[in-house]
């Protein structure tokens, strides 16, 4: 079939969105307000940038009323009245459910921390802690916000965030800067309430070479 967005629901977009971009990394976001309630909670629209200088993404939507959610009205710059400053920490099997929970929207200012229990380590170079038992976490000033439909239910928000700091457990990283795949367990997003885990992998020599098979 062929379809045209504007003949779909909003809800019906969403579906397709989160059914077709699978599997998706999960960054489980870390914030402070300004008056210096934490906040955490999981975004799966969310990737890396660029690497000079380091920098990420990820896209808290507008809530049901069309406004901000907690994350964002923490971490949007300080010229909008935010902190400037987000932690993206990872998903992994390990807290897995703990991720999900963190889902849960709660009042502004109660804190999903004291929802899930997950301890929390103070950060380096930016006010927000990280979850301690993270294997990495960034640790990120907020370049921009891009907005797609400010003030309406379901519109979109890009946090483009620059890493300022990183953390990494010595467990799941070598001298070269080589993550171990197997020793850090992520968790992805799919459809619906799916999740998928990383152990079913392959590898893949670069360019096409790739399409020799054995
Ligand atoms: C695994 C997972 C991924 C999610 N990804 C997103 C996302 O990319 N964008 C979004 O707006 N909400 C996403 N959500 C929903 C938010 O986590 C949820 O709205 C949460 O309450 C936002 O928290 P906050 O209001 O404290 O910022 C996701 C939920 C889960 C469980």
């Amino acid at each position: 079939m062929d379809l045209r967005p504007e003949d779909l629901a909003p809800r019906e977009r969403y579906k397709l969105l989160i059914g077709c971009i699978v599997p998706r990394p999960i960054a489980f976001v870390s914030t402070i307000a300004p008056d210096g309630r934490l906040n955490l909670a999981p975004f799966s629209f969310f990737n890396g940038i660029g690497s000079d200088p380091m920098t990420v993404l990820f896209c808290p939507a507008n809530n049901s009323e069309g406004g901000e959610k907690d994350t964002l009205r923490n971490c949007k710059p300080r010229s909008e009245g935010g902190t400037g400053e987000f932690v993206v920490n990872a998903a992994v099997e390990n807290y897995a459910r703990e991720v999900a929970a963190c889902a849960e929207a709660l009042p502004y200012g109660e804190s999903e921390w004291d929802l899930v229990g997950l301890a929390v380590a103070p950060s380096a170079r930016v006010r927000p802690p990280r979850v301690e038992l993270s294997p990495w976490a960034f640790e990120c000033e907020t370049l921009q916000v891009v907005r797609t439909n400010p003030g309406h239910p379901a519109g979109g928000n890009v946090v483009i965030g620059r890493v300022v700091h990183i953390y990494l457990s010595d467990e799941i990283v070598d001298a070269r800067m080589h993550v171990d795949a197997d020793k850090l367990r992520a968790v992805g997003r799919m459809g619906g309430f799916g999740y998928a885990t990383t152990r079913d992998r392959f590898d893949l020599p670069p360019n096409r070479e790739a399409l020799k098979r054995p």
